[in-house]
């Protein structure tokens, strides 16, 4: 169960982090470019609107440049976060709002105002080291001469600050989404974790055996079907179990009858009580007709389980199906005056020779047949009707017998499935027909009625 939780993890988290952590970075750069902007901005307006101050009211014939330019610099005292320095040609401060450093200046923004452009420059200040960011402007004389130049610096402190404490609040934001992730995720694989292992326990269980288990299906989800699937097959396979040792016994009980009347007639026979030549030829006759029966009761096993085993190969050839019809009936003919019951056949004109396995085909006719016998009461009626419509052939086996209830007709073609008449046989007559029809890519369907009688229809393609 770890494989789910790691790949939960690995996935879900690792993708969200990733996704938060370049959020962060954009929204931070965007900040911080925002904020270095609009202090540039104001700068280069502050750098401007002195030098247009010096050229408008200022005399620039000043003497002595430091009593010229000292309006400049006193003229700031409203903003105290900005320092402005006038700086000579050389970069030595003439004046400051400030501290006068001995430093010179050389700084990026100074270099180009010498040359009379205007700009700004970020870096560190000498002296305090601390981050500042600064614009000049050249100062001009009446001959548009540089005769200094005008430089406003502030400190980047402030606006470093500001941007520190957005970090740390959306860092604060960050961690609390990503505890919350965490907090979801590890719920959502306990969810999905803590049925699947209860799934797995059962499966364990149910693989060695205990087909009574029962998963507890808790959603209506993927795992809760899976739960309803291996449950649904815990059952079928009970309901296997259960037919099969079905079959079992009503095989051996099967088999016992016809075991049991050879047995006796055997001992009798070879205690030597009968005298009579006739008797022995009586007891003999059993013994051969009971081996018959057995001998077909092992050959619809065999049939069986070949089927079910896929091996069956059908053996087809051109036949003619009335013919075969008839010779069937004419087989029965005996049993069904001994039982009092009518057999007839009806056939419409012209039925074509026909393609079928002709020993499975009077498998299938005899069978259907021998059931219709066996759930007719005497002096009941039994017809076989074959006829032709469009591209099929239609043999219909009709009696009106016992009938099958409504709720077993359903379930009448499954193997083993009886009814319970003490004539019904292993259950498997039905289920070997229906395979043996649908490998000729046919059908057969039962219609019944209880006391009424049956409708067995087999259909067969034209070929
Ligand atoms: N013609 C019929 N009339 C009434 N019941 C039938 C008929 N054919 C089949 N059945 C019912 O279907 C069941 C299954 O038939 P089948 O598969 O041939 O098994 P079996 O003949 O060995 O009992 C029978 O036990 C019987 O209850
Ligand atoms: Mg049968």
């Amino acid at each position: 169960m770890k494989g789910i939780k790691k790949r939960l993890f690995l996935n879900y988290l690792i993708g969200v982090c990733l996704v938060l952590f370049s959020v962060e970075l954009i929204l931070m750069i965007s900040i911080k470019n925002y904020y270095y902007k609009s202090v540039e901005q104001s700068l280069n307006e502050k750098a401007q609107s002195s030098a247009t101050f010096y050229d408008q009211y200022l005399n620039k014939n000043y003497a002595n440049l430091s009593d010229s330019l000292a309006p400049l610099v006193e003229n700031n005292t409203e903003q105290q976060n900005i320092e402005i320095q006038i700086i000579d040609k050389k970069g030595n401060i003439l004046l400051s709002s400030g501290i006068v450093s001995a430093e010179k200046i050389q700084t990026n923004d100074f270099q180009k105002a010498l040359k009379g452009e205007a700009s700004t420059w970020t870096g560190n200040n000498f002296d305090t080291n601390e981050k500042v960011m600064s614009a000049s402007n050249a100062l001009k004389d009446l001959d548009s001469n540089i005769i200094a130049v005008i430089r406003v610096v502030t400190s980047l402190e402030d606006v470093n600050n500001l941007i520190l404490k957005y970090l740390f609040l959306s860092m604060t934001l960050l961690i609390v989404i990503l505890i919350c992730i965490f907090i979801s995720s590890t719920i959502l694989s306990k969810t999905i974790i803590e049925p699947v292992r209860e799934v797995n326990d059962i499966a364990r269980k149910m693989s060695k055996g205990q087909f009574n288990e029962r998963i507890n299906k808790h959603y209506n989800d993927e795992i809760g079907e899976l739960s309803d699937t291996l449950n649904y097959m815990a059952s079928e396979i009970l309901k296997a179990e259960e037919t099969k040792n079905d079959f079992i016994s009503s095989v051996s009980h099967e088999l016992r009858t016809p075991l049991t009347a050879i047995k006796g007639w055997g001992e009798t026979i070879i205690t030597g009580s009968f005298e009579d030549k006739e008797e022995i030829e009586k007891g003999l006759k059993v013994i051969l007709r009971e081996t018959d029966r057995l001998k077909n009761m092992v050959d619809e096993l065999l049939d069986f389980s070949k089927l079910e085993g896929n091996k069956l190969v059908l053996n087809m050839e051109k036949t003619d199906i009335k013919e075969e019809i008839e010779e069937i009936l004419r087989l029965y003919d005996g049993r069904a005056k001994k039982e009092r019951i009518s057999l007839q056949s009806k056939f419409t004109e012209n039925i074509p020779e026909f393609s079928v396995d002709r020993n499975r085909f009077k498998q299938v006719i005899i069978n259907i047949l021998d059931n219709a016998m066996k759930f007719s009461p005497k002096d009941s009626n039994i017809l076989i009707n074959v006829s032709t419509l469009e591209n099929e052939l239609i043999i219909e086996i009709i009696d009106n017998g016992y009938g099958i209830a409504k709720e077993d007709l359903p379930k009448i073609k499954d193997k083993f499935f009886k009814g319970n008449s003490k004539k019904s046989g292993s259950g498997i007559g039905l289920a070997v027909c229906d395979k043996i029809i649908k490998l000729h890519g046919g059908s057969l369907e039962l219609k019944s009625e209880l006391n009424k009688g049956t409708n067995v229809i087999i259909k067969l393609r034209i070929n």
